[in-house]
């Protein structure tokens, strides 16, 4: 795909300029420390054998709420790998959670949406962020790479930002148990059609949205050395939980609006629907919102759209018509201006505004989802760069031919009644290292990028 290959090369140097325009970021809410484990097929059925089999299968056909025993995460475990989908619980159970720490892990590293795109924003691509880090252990301050990565510290009157090894915290570690498997890998005749993980998080402060003094008392302070602001972590609320934390978050985005900073939702997987219909309500509050195609349908359906939120997960590659009406329908129903959707193999973004920098930020994001999938970590810009080498996905070919069919789409351009589609068939790496943080990857460098570009 040579028109591809030369748009790529073109909006990863216009991106690269531009990116040092961008003069700080504000990443809230959620950080948190990665355990990875590589899964191993007879290890595992090993565990399930011993847990009870049958029970085990039970919660494999269908996924508990949380964890509060061991039958719970193997039958979790098995959930994700029987559908090649990304889940995650709270492990109630300190036993469960104890039976997680000795099983153990091959490698820790930061997690949470906001630890993520922080180490990318500040330690990639040097832009100054600051972050909420709910709880900064010395394990969790380890993790934050080099670079203008900043956290607030009140010290009497007066409020200091800097890197979070610098604040010598000891507080508690928050771990989530990443189980990792590659496609084709199989336990008892359950073979993955696809790469992902199952996470069990042992977590008292992410899963309740847990706002640090610091933040809640200095917001606006906090604000005010900001241009963007990117929200995150409020996928793992319930019912029960919800409101007091929703009330601050509406609070720092009345903040953030007045101050006429743009903010973007990372949307994730939100399992309870009561929160997921409160997120539709605030969306526009933001500015955009990015989700993958799960996310998306999830969303669809609690807006009464049934037929919508199943056509959105009924093919591979995700039938592009649908997600486009169905971004039509979320932009129309909540006046967010930007919504990034992205999905293996494309992406699409609908904005309420237009120019070739939506598109050039988005294969931007491309380069650096593939460095993140090839890699496990973004480790510098060269990394980006090599990613120039990954080949384009070749079924989005079809995808592209349906929207050229349907809306004109030029060099991944249309112009709609609702303002401007862009498209790109993005990178995809055959032998991914692992697969969790992708998302947060591609949207935080989407969002930022757009910015800078359109400067
Ligand atoms: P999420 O499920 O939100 O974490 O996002 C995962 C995203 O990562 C998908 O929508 C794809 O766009 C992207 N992705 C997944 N696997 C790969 C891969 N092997 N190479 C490049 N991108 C990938
Ligand atoms: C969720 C998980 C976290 C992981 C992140 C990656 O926030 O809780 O463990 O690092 O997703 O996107």
């Amino acid at each position: 795909m040579p028109m591809w290959d030369a748009l790529y090369s073109r909006a990863l140097e216009r991106a690269k300029d531009a990116l040092p325009r961008t003069k700080g970021v504000l990443l809230a809410y959620n950080t948190n420390v990665d355990a990875i484990k590589y899964l191993n097929p007879r290890d595992l059925e090993d565990r399930i054998e011993k847990a009870g089999k049958d029970e085990v299968f039970r919660y494999s056909e269908e996924l508990p709420e949380k964890i509060t025993e061991i039958p719970h995460l193997l039958g979790g475990i098995l959930w994700s790998i029987r559908h090649g989908k990304a889940a995650e619980l709270f492990v109630e159970s300190c036993p469960v959670r104890f039976y997680m720490k000795r099983w153990g892990w091959d490698e820790l590293r930061m997690g949470g949406q906001v630890g993520i795109m922080a180490n990318l924003l500040g330690g990639v691509y040097g832009i100054p962020v600051i972050a909420h880090v709910p709880q900064i252990s010395k394990l969790q301050a380890s993790l934050f790479k080099d670079g203008p990565i900043y956290v607030p510290k009140a010290d009497g009157g007066e409020l200091r930002f800097i890197h979070p090894r610098e604040f010598n915290g000891d507080e508690e570690n928050l771990t989530h148990y990443i189980y990792e498997f590659p496609r084709g890998f199989e336990v008892f005749g359950i073979k993955a059609p696809r790469e992902n993980r199952f996470i069990g998080s042992a977590d008292d402060y992410n899963p309740n949205l847990y706002i640090r003094p610091e933040f809640r008392e200095n917001f606006e302070k906090i604000a005010e050395r900001t241009e963007l602001a990117i929200i995150s972590g409020l996928q793992a609320l319930t019912r029960e939980n919800y409101a007091e934390p929703f009330e601050e978050v509406e609070r720092h985005l009345d903040i953030l609006n007045e101050k006429g900073i743009p903010v973007h939702l990372e949307f994730a997987f939100t399992p309870d629907e009561t929160v997921r219909k409160k997120l539709v309500e605030i969306l526009g509050k933001f500015t955009s919102v990015g989700l993958n195609e799960v996310e998306l349908a999830s969303v669809v359906e609690v807006l009464g759209e049934k037929e919508l939120a199943r056509q959105l997960i009924a093919h591979d590659p995700v039938d592009p018509i649908a997600v486009v009406k169905a971004m039509e329908r979320l932009a129309e129903i909540t006046g967010v201006r930007r919504i990034h959707f992205h999905t293996y193999g494309y992406y699409l973004a609908l904005t309420s505004y237009t120019g070739e920098h939506v598109r050039d930020s988005l294969l931007f994001a491309a380069l650096a989802a593939a460095a993140k999938a090839k890699l496990g970590d973004v480790r510098n810009l060269d990394d980006v760069d090599k990613a120039l080498d990954v080949p384009v996905n070749e079924k989005a070919r079809d995808v592209e031919r349906r929207l050229k069919e349907e809306f004109g789409l030029k060099k991944g351009i249309a112009k709609l009644d609702a303002g401007q589609l862009s498209f790109v068939p993005t990178k995809i790496v055959a032998k991914p290292k692992s697969t969790v943080g992708i998302g947060d990857t591609i949207s935080s460098s989407a969002f930022v990028s757009e910015f800078a570009l359109r400067a």
